[in-house]
């Protein structure tokens, strides 16, 4: 009898080994490794990362689009419309209520607070509006196809500006100035919740910000820290790139979150040292989680059509945009480094390794360009 006990400890011990044999063997060392900034520049240019253009006949080729062709009337007719509250039932909302553009284009609030003091009903945060007109899709879903689109929704979400687009249409035809302007903009079209839309997707197409990332990526090394350039590196060769990509960090594709779900009871987790994965251990940790998200299901939104997919947030001016994910609940952008990591790619990160992604990513920061549009 007594035989069997040991044997089952023999067992169990041999089990546990298994699993956590990443432990007996003991990792390298980090080592700081000296970097070389043009070899991190080339390999990010070569990766399809780009600055965003300092002029603005540069970045109109970027935003400019037949369905909507952008003209400096219809770009300033859009600019009043977004800051005017008059698009809302009560008047006292705006789209910068939400977005406000010195504040990284969110309002840093967990979840959104519309209409009559009113939570968004699945808890969703603002997303950034800057730069978001270089995005694929839009929403956290990724249901709208363009920003021109994307700006019915708040208009008439009653949980936001709460308004119908025949009483957006109504009012706006009762204002002289505005009957002038729309007439000069949209001859043909006049007063419509389309052309309300477009001019405001307009001006949105002309908030892109520039920060010290677009001057590392065209030629100066100084521009940005050595920490900040291994960062950016170890973004890159961790393959968080692979989602957060293009011009925007970000934006460009629909993806899986969490990746590795806690359903799968069996996870793999390794370290990265030194260029290098190294075999950690089997997490459990997914048979004793309630949420299937790293952090709270508060709002209970579980992306598009109920699987966890995602439009990939915009990772531009991302450290101005706390709190992060869909539904706010994580505060602190070296947590949200740590649960990408983890849950996208299976890595367990250093402490260092987190500050210097971050330090990266605080070089994204940029305030919108203010192109001279003629
Ligand atoms: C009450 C707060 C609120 C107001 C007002 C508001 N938004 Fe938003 N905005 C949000 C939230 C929340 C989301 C995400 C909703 C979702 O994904 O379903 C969002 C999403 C967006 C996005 C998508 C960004 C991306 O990367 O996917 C854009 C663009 C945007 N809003 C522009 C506007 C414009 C333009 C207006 C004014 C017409 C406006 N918003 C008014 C809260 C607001
Ligand atoms: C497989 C695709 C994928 C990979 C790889 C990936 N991400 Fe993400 N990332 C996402 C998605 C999808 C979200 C949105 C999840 C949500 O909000 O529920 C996100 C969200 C984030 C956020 C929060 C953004 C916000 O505005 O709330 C940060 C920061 C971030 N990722 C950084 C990283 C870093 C750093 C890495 C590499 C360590 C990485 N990501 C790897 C897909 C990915």
């Amino acid at each position: 009898m007594k035989s069997h006990f040991v044997i089952a400890f023999i067992a169990l011990a041999y089990v546990a080994f298994l699993f956590k044999v990443g432990y007996f063997f003991p990792l390298p060392k980090e080592k700081e490794e000296v970097i070389d900034a043009s070899a991190v520049r080339q390999e990010a240019l070569r990766r399809g990362l780009r600055p965003i253009p300092k002029r603005w006949n540069e970045a109109r080729k970027l935003v400019d689009t037949s369905k909507n062709p952008l003209s400096f009337q219809k770009i300033a007719l859009g600019r009043r419309l977004y800051f005017d509250p008059i698009l809302s039932k009560d008047q006292t909302i705006n789209c910068a209520s939400c977005h406000i553009l010195e504040a990284g284009g969110d309002d840093n609030r967990p979840t959104a607070v519309g209409y009559h003091n009113q939570q968004n009903p699945k808890h969703l945060n603002s997303p950034t509006v800057l730069n978001a007109a270089l995005a694929v899709r839009q929403f956290w879903d990724g249901r709208s196809p363009d920003v021109e689109d994307q700006a019915k929704g708040p208009i008439t979400a009653p949980f936001e500006m709460a308004m119908t687009s025949q009483e957006v249409v109504e009012r706006l035809r009762k204002d002289k100035s505005y009957i002038k302007a729309f007439a000069e903009v949209f001859p043909k079209e006049g007063i419509t919740f389309d052309s309300v839309t477009k001019a405001i997707g307009a001006y949105e197409r002309t908030l892109l910000t520039r920060g010290a990332y677009d001057r590392f990526l065209e030629g100066d090394d100084d521009a940005i820290s050595d920490k900040a350039k291994r960062g950016l590196s170890l973004f890159m060769q961790l393959g968080c790139k692979g989602c957060h990509s293009g011009i925007t960090v970000g934006g460009q594709s629909i993806q899986t979150f969490p990746l590795r779900p806690y359903d799968t009871p069996i996870v793999p987790h390794s370290v990265y040292r030194n260029g290098k994965r190294y075999f950690k251990e089997f997490s459990f940790a997914s048979l004793f989680h309630e949420s299937p998200y790293p952090f709270p299901d508060i709002g209970g939104f579980h992306g598009r059509n109920g699987q966890f997919r995602f439009r990939v947030p915009i990772l531009r001016n991302v450290t101005r945009t706390a709190p992060y994910f869909h539904n706010g609940s994580v505060n602190k952008i070296e947590e949200a480094v740590r649960i990408m990591a983890r849950h996208q790619l299976g890595i367990d990160l250093s402490k260092n390794q987190i500050e210097s992604i971050v330090a990266f990513l605080k070089t994204l920061e940029g305030d919108p360009v203010g192109y001279k549009i003629e």
